[in-house]
């Protein structure tokens, strides 16, 4: 067994909701944990459809925390995003901002400052992700990095191909991404802006523990790739393989083509 396997943490349902629930298991005590030791670090959050539910099934769990501990959480709350669209504002409802607001932040009343992402809107956007690396870093980074895997191999928005030292930057989406993220476009890929901010490799494997979900057949053999082939640039989810702390979160679609696993 290659030696990244047997330190990857598997947790597989059969369907994506009993998946979410698991994930939000997990994150619930990390956070609880993290206030009572008073150490929470900068969570890294994924957007996607596939991350759709775990964000309801997190705001449902939460609701339950006694009153005290969830208004703590909501003060000491700060979370970096990994991407944003080149050219949306946080007022458009297709921007990952937005997404954010709706998903997660007008539910535990984050402010903008506490739920960061890059700004789409920056007159120089290679500037802002320049900015956007630097204030993660100064944050102390991220400890926990939540991941949704593109169907082209792409984590954040490091495109194929995106080498493992690849920082905070702009990026040209491929066609193929366009298509994927095309539903919140009214399902015209030419609506999809070509470019984007997104966090690099490094940032992503500088965090403590990284949880990469996946979800559905159609991704089940990029994540093949990504676990038990060679490291590669064509592959970026690939260069997970060289972290230490990697939780692996499947249902049953997506790990068909993981003989260990299926
Ligand atoms: C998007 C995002 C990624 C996301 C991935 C999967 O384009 N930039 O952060 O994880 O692609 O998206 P989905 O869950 O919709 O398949």
């Amino acid at each position: 067994m290659p030696e990244f396997l047997s330190t990857l943490s598997v947790q597989r349902r059969p369907q994506p909701l009993a998946l979410m629930e698991a994930i939000v298991d997990h994150v619930v005590v990390h956070l609880a944990s993290a206030l009572d030791q008073e150490c929470l670090k900068p969570l890294g959050m994924a957007t996607g459809r596939t991350m759709e539910p775990f964000y309801g099934a997190l705001i449902q769990r939460l609701a339950a925390w006694p009153s005290s501990r969830l208004e703590r959480l909501k003060r000491c709350w700060l979370s970096f995003n990994l991407d944003e669209y080149v050219g949306l504002s946080p007022g458009d409802s297709r921007s990952f901002a937005a997404y954010m607001h709706a998903q997660l932040g007008c539910h535990l009343d984050l402010s903008p400052g506490q739920l960061q992402l890059p700004d789409g809107t920056a007159k120089d956007p290679a500037e802002e992700a320049r900015r956007y690396g630097s204030a993660l870093h100064q944050a102390g980074g991220i400890g926990l990095q939540l991941l949704g895997l593109g169907g082209n191999g792409h984590v954040g928005f490091n495109e194929p191909p995106s080498p493992a030292g690849s920082r905070c930057r702009v990026v040209t989406l491929q066609q193929a991404t366009r298509i994927q993220n095309a539903g919140a476009f009214g399902g015209n890929p030419d609506e999809v802006p070509e470019q984007a901010i997104t966090l690099g490799l490094e940032e992503i494997l500088a965090a403590d523990e990284i949880h990469l979900i996946v979800t559905g057949a159609a991704k089940a053999e990029i994540l093949r790739q990504a676990l038990l082939e060679p490291c590669s640039a064509e592959v970026p989810a690939s260069w997970l393989q060289h972290h230490s702390c990697v939780h692996l979160w499947v249902d049953d679609a997506a790990c068909a083509h993981l003989p260990l696993l299926s």
